[in-house]
């Protein structure tokens, strides 16, 4: 082990057993979930609160050592790896969750607590919570909020900005903000909240927020739709989006996703024929939603395959089409992920630009598309992409979204992949306005140096 006074003092201030020093320990914090981002930590230290983050902060600002804010490692823009050197601060510790407020639908959780731990406490309260993605098991209501996850229910109750009425932060000198009184309606100045929601820990390391809740709702039914294309697609979603006030999710698929899918999770495609686009949508409510749903798609032409579940199991079954897509093609090689938006008008334009550019321009890639069509979100992962065409495909990609009027970033953040994009699509002034709150909260640039900001 390498001599450290800073993580000697920092382990004086957490306990010895709480700061990861030895090289064996480090790996499943240097490394994110793609394998395509990693580097060197300096050490890892897990404070079991706010009082021991502050510590470690200040420890750190102290020594003018940089921070990586970590929660479960899910990101997917390598912002929560270290590049070199910084040391790691790892939210896992952090585990309370408080009792929901029946009264006020509410609840206070720890930036540690797992999506899936939190829908389980507020759902045997009878609530539940309004941000739902495929990494539930191991994303944290921490880094949700740092990234400002979206997810399939962002139609209905909007990303996880939305969510949060209030939270606790601690800024890179190790003061505290705390604002967690859950009050709905408080103009008190700026809405630090709301900043923070969506900085990918370049301003504070959140420790606990307040969570407005939803109603839980006792029936869903969903519906796998096989259509010819995208045109196609957005028809019925916008046919559904009319008629159908329980719908919470319009997610789109392709045919070279759901072959991966099949491969990998050992599973039959869901219709005999093959179709040029697929459509998850699913509607919840207190009522059964079925007859709503199935009246809307009885007016929509195009339809030429569907599947229909209520019951838990066979929509499970459903959504694992569509919710295995990330794990699918982490299993077929290292992706390179672009995470991207464009106005609703555009998605069509979009779909089949971006197919013929990467046929011309990276003809040995893979491309699987799918996303949040409601949002007009694409994920287009490139599969076998030469690492020496990775910046170029990415801005001719990133090029068309901003040509469109998109966004470069819909639900994933910057990170370290896409800073030298970010111009793209915000003027100099606006990056400057970003950058001077950078400063003001963080003036000697220690927390996640590099990520959103070009070092
Ligand atoms: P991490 O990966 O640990 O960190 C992400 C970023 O937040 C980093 O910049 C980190 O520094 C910062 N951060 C983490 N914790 C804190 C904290 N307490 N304070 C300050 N900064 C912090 N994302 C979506 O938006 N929608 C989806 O549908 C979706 N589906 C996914 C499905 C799969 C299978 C996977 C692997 C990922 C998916 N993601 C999705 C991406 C990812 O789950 C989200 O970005 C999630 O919000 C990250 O949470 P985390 O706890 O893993 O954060
Ligand atoms: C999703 O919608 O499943 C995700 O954002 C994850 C991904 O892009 O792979
Ligand atoms: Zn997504």
């Amino acid at each position: 082990m390498t001599p450290d006074p800073l993580a000697d003092a920092v382990a004086e201030a957490i306990g010895v057993a709480h700061v990861l020093r030895e090289p064996a320990e480090l790996p499943g914090y240097e490394t994110d979930w793609t394998r395509r981002f990693h580097g060197k930590a300096r050490f890892v230290a897990r404070p079991g609160d706010t009082g021991e983050c502050a510590a470690v902060l200040r420890l750190c600002a102290e020594a003018g050592a940089a921070i990586v804010p970590q929660g479960g490692n899910t990101g997917l823009v390598g912002g929560s790896v270290p590049r070199g050197g910084e040391v790691v601060l790892s939210t896992l510790r952090t585990q309370q969750l408080g009792a929901v407020d029946v009264i006020a639908g509410q609840v206070t959780a720890d930036a540690g607590v797992t999506l899936e731990q939190l829908q389980t406490h507020v759902r045997t309260a009878g609530f539940d919570f309004g941000v739902d993605l495929a990494a539930r098991g191991s994303a944290t209501v921490g880094g949700m909020v740092a990234t400002n996850a979206g997810g399939t229910r962002v139609l209905r109750y909007g990303s996880m900005r939305e969510q949060v009425l209030g939270l606790q932060a601690v800024l890179a000198d190790g003061s505290v903000i705390s604002r967690l009184s859950g009050v709905a309606k408080d103009n008190s100045g700026y809405d630090l909240p709301a900043l923070l929601a969506g900085s990918e820990g370049t301003l504070a390391a959140i420790t606990r927020v307040r969570l407005r809740l939803i109603p839980l709702y006792g029936a869903r039914a969903t519906v796998l739709l096989g259509l010819a294309g995208t045109r196609a697609a957005l028809d019925v979603a916008a046919a559904l989006r009319r008629r159908c006030p329980s719908l919470e999710s319009l997610e789109v698929f392709y045919r070279e996703g759901l072959a991966l899918v099949c491969h990998h999770a050992g599973i039959q495609p869901p219709f005999a024929a093959s179709h040029g686009a697929y459509l998850v949508a699913e509607c919840a409510g207190q009522r059964d939603p079925s007859e709503e749903l199935l009246a809307a798609l009885a007016d929509c032409p195009g339809i030429e395959d569907s599947a229909f579940a209520v019951d838990r199991g066979r929509r499970s079954a459903l959504w694992a089409y569509r919710e295995r897509h990330t794990e699918a093609i982490n299993a077929a090689g290292v992706p390179v992920k672009l995470d991207v938006a464009v106005p609703l008008a555009q998605v069509v334009q979009f779909e089949s630009e971006v197919r013929l550019l990467l046929a011309e321009e990276a003809p040995a890639a893979r491309p699987v598309l799918f996303g949040h069509l409601a949002e007009g979100n694409f994920h287009v992962n490139l599969l076998g992409l030469a690492e020496d065409g990775e910046e170029r495909v990415t801005g001719l990609v990133l090029g068309l979204v901003a040509q469109l009027g998109g966004s470069i970033s819909s639900e994933h953040g910057i990170g370290i992949a896409k800073p030298a994009w970010l111009s793209l699509t915000r003027v100099p002034a606006d990056i400057a306005a970003m950058q001077a709150i950078k400063r003001a909260l963080d003036p000697a640039g220690l927390m996640n140096p590099g990520v959103i900001f070009p070092k």
